[in-house]
């Protein structure tokens, strides 16, 4: 065997290698970025009146309403960005690594380690309940 060969199969291997990690990368990605699907633009949101006291989700924004206060927080988690959408015993849960949040969005329970962002808004009053105006996150 002569010292090309050796060479060009050192190459051969080194890229076939490096090709397969592909498919690992991708699919790490997937797992990863899940439910990361947010943007920068205007967003609006229209509740009613009659909205219960409570934890409420919507597509990019978890809104906590407590008799008149209403704070929006952002649904996209500080530790990879996936979208939270569920609570479990009062907290606020991601889906993809378990960060937990309290009702005020603090986080209590890594992987993440930054509260959640409030969301500042606009309110207006319309028939039968409000419209509120925001950045989307
Ligand atoms: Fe990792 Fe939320 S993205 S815990």
């Amino acid at each position: 065997m002569d010292m090309n060969n050796k060479i060009n199969r050192k190459k051969f291997f080194k890229w076939a290698s490096l090709a397969l990690l592909i498919p690992f990368y991708k699919i790490w990605q997937s797992a990863v970025f899940r439910n990361k699907a947010f943007s920068s633009s205007p967003q609006t949101l229209e509740i009613e009146s009659g909205l219960p006291d409570g934890i409420h989700f919507f597509n990019r924004v978890i809104l906590i309403k407590e008799n008149d206060n209403i704070k929006l927080l952002s649904s996209k988690c500080t530790h990879l960005g996936c979208k939270i959408d569920k609570i479990e015993n009062g907290e606020l849960v991601c889906p993809c690594h378990g960060s937990r949040y309290d009702s005020n969005g603090s986080a209590i329970k890594g992987p993440a380690m930054k509260s959640l962002q409030e969301i500042e808004y606009r309110k207006e009053r319309i028939e039968g309940g409000i419209i509120m105006r925001f950045e989307g996150r």
